[in-house]
């Protein structure tokens, strides 16, 4: 187990788009966030507080997805000894890189579940133009005067065909504390890890198709109840795809609205950032299935199967082709399924395959 607070938080992610244009429009359009700078196929976007010279990155590609996620160490020294702590775990493999636009050196390597992550120390801080500065000291720049801005990039959340190899290289490597997680008996299907007060800046979720390194979501903060049914009615009026909510999590007490940016990738708009983990010998709670429901909606949203369990980016099917494909799916047509007595169950599969049973007689 690493020590705490070598990793102060998350500073930067990487989205692929294979719609660019729609994607940047949905960021700074409906969202308010700056743009900074472009670079070949990218660009650089910040929200009003976001500290460094960029918090998103967007770019073009052939599906959508997450490039790489980055988090900011505590100091040079901490970096280092995160990178040795990687480096000496020989499941692990990484590399230095300096191309990020207003960062220093960063360390690349692979999540256990092949998510890309960076770690860095060298954070080239914004400083806006006259025009931008904000009378408010602590705030980066401006509120923008367009669609209902978010402050600043919040939180990251990995799919995983394993959560708990996924959880263990954040406590192992990086000091992360599992604040909750939720098991299926014997198996964890979710954690939610962070590095500082906040309930999560990483979590991971069993992927329930099987997959690999996808991303679920990214979220960024407003900080504000309202601003999430704010944003809602925005969405719906401008044909942006909701996923679910306005409601709010058990599991962090964070507010949540997910949605569907243009090019394919879920982004979550995160309300008042829920519960904070003051104490130094925090003691990780665990969600059992039976508290499930209020695990994850206490007003009792349904987050879709047919999505919100089965769909990250990368996907080989868009949002609606997705849905269409998993919505008899999953664990309530299972269930209905072993509601029918067998003997009805028998019947309604001949009555279901006429073709086969009249075939001959064709
Ligand atoms: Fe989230
Ligand atoms: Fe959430």
């Amino acid at each position: 187990m690493s020590p705490p607070h070598e990793i102060s938080h998350l500073a930067r992610v990487e989205l692929l788009s294979p719609k660019p244009q729609e994607t940047l429009d949905f960021f700074t359009k409906f969202l308010g966030m700056y743009v900074s700078h472009r670079e070949g196929q990218s660009v650089f976007l910040r929200g009003y507080e976001d500290p460094y010279q960029w918090s998103l990155k967007i770019t073009e590609s052939a599906n959508a997805g997450m490039g790489h996620a980055a988090l900011r160490t505590s100091s040079a020294d901490a970096l280092e000894r995160r990178v040795q702590s990687l480096s000496n775990d020989t499941s692990t493999e990484g590399a230095w890189h300096e191309d990020e636009f207003g960062f220093g050196k960063n360390y690349r390597y692979k999540s256990p579940d092949g998510h890309t992550l960076d770690i860095v120390w060298e954070a080239e801080h914004y400083k806006a133009p006259p025009e931008l500065q904000s009378k408010i000291l602590t705030r980066a720049s401006k509120k923008p005067l367009q669609g209902i801005p978010v402050k600043r990039i919040d939180h990251l959340n990995l799919m995983s065909s394993d959560v708990t190899a996924v959880k263990q290289s954040f406590e192992r490597h990086l000091g992360f504390r599992t604040t909750e997680r939720v098991v299926d008996g014997e198996i964890e299907i979710g954690a939610w890890m962070s590095s500082n007060i906040l309930g999560h800046e990483v979590a991971t979720m069993r992927d329930m198709t099987g997959g690999h390194g996808k991303m679920h979501h990214v979220a960024f903060f407003y900080g504000n109840a309202q601003h999430n049914i704010d944003a809602a009615e925005m969405f719906r009026d401008h044909d942006i795809v909701i996923e679910a909510g306005p409601d709010t999590h058990g599991i962090t007490q964070g507010q949540f609205l997910y949605v569907f940016e243009p090019g394919g990738n879920r982004i979550e708009l995160f309300g008042e950032p829920g519960y904070l983990h003051l104490q130094p010998d925090l003691e990780t709670k665990t969600w059992l299935m039976s508290d499930i429901d209020t695990g994850l909606a206490v007003g009792g949203a349904k987050l879709p199967w047919e999505t919100y369990f089965t769909y990250g980016t990368p996907s080989p099917l868009s949002v609606a082709e997705h849905q269409k494909e998993f919505s008899n799916a999953g664990p309530a047509a299972e269930a209905a399924e072993e509601r029918v007595p067998d003997e009805i169950d028998t019947s309604r599969a001949v009555a279901d395959s006429p073709i086969d049973v009249f075939s001959d007689a064709r």
